[in-house]
């Protein structure tokens, strides 16, 4: 991620949720805050970046006020929304799993790069406290938007700045006011793509030996054959167009390396969607949207 500058890749995922809220007939993920949060600057911002192809100078140098949404649905559709929402659904449903097992008690929900999510600022069950972590950049950027929108800020919501690649989870999670025997549900969405496979199993096994009662993670990944992909496939192109605005995909996990690192941090698996599940699940319904070839689902508990 570039140093100097809040993540575009979770402004992006920010203004899918807000497109499809808005556009969609079958909503595959509703989430009626994106818009705000994400505000209407940048919102017409993005749509115009995915009208010139991702060419940021193009993009500041168009004048018109609104983008040109014919023009956009496509990409939209193909490129940008099936991995976002698919995933947050995925995590949904493991969540209202993890409240349905943990009715009346106390629970803790992290949001490990947490972006534009908005759970923390839409949950009213304050038998849960949230926290979330992300870049220091890009909570400065949501922090001015919950202030611009006089958002009251959620006595139990919590931001952990941190850079994964630079910083301990460990020593952050133990400064914090986490605790590690209270149940905990965890999101890791749209991060593992920008983690080489070592700072992902650190990452697993800081979680591991840090908590002591029940967990359960949910994450996507990149596989193996991000890397092999042929150059005019979708995975090749989205990975280039990340790249385009500063934030640098890696070449995938394995399926069994995946299995191993789980393995290894002591998590056991509870689901795992490969892309042929993803598309029976959630893209049935919805024939513009296709899973990607090389993004899986994971959830696993400890
Ligand atoms: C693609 S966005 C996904 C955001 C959100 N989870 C979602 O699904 O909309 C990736 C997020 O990971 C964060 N991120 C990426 N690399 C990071 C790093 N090294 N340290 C901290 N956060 C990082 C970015 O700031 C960004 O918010």
């Amino acid at each position: 991620m570039k140093t100097y500058q809040e993540s575009i890749t979770a402004k992006i995922c920010s203004f899918v949720r807000a497109y499809h809220s808005a556009y969609a007939k079958h909503k595959i993920y509703d989430d009626s805050l994106a818009y705000d949060l994400l505000g209407q600057n940048e919102y017409l911002k993005i749509g115009k970046l995915i009208e010139h192809n991702f060419n940021e100078v193009e993009a500041k140098n168009d004048s018109n006020y609104y983008f040109d949404k014919e023009k956009i649905a496509p990409v939209v559709e193909q490129f940008l929304a099936p991995i976002p929402l698919s995933r947050l659904a995925f995590a949904k449903e493991k969540y209202e799993k993890f409240l349905s097992l943990h009715q009346h008690q106390t629970l803790q929900f992290i949001v490990l790069g947490a972006g534009l999510d908005t759970f923390s600022l839409t949950n009213d069950n304050h038998q849960v406290e949230v926290y979330e972590f992300d870049h220091p950049n890009s909570f400065r950027y949501k922090l001015g938007r919950i202030e611009t929108l006089n958002l009251v800020m959620p006595k139990n919501l919590h931001f952990v700045p941190i850079d994964f690649e630079k910083q301990s989870l460990g020593a952050l999670l133990k400064e914090s006011a986490i605790k590690p025997t209270v149940p905990t549900f965890i999101t890791f969405l749209g991060v593992a793509y920008y983690l080489e496979l070592d700072t992902l199993r650190q990452t697993l096994a800081t979680l591991s030996s840090f908590f002591k009662g029940e967990l359960t993670l949910v994450f996507d990944y990149p596989d193996e054959t991000t890397k092999t992909s042929p150059t005019n496939s979708r995975v090749t192109k989205l990975a280039k167009l990340t790249s385009q605005v500063g934030e640098h995909m890696v070449d995938g996990f394995s399926y069994q390396q995946i299995q191993t690192l789980l393995l290894d941090t002591h998590f056991n698996l509870d689901e795992h969607l490969t892309p042929l599940d993803i598309d029976e699940r959630y893209f049935k319904e919805n024939l513009t949207l296709k899973a990607y070839e090389n993004v899986h689902f994971i959830s696993a508990t400890l």
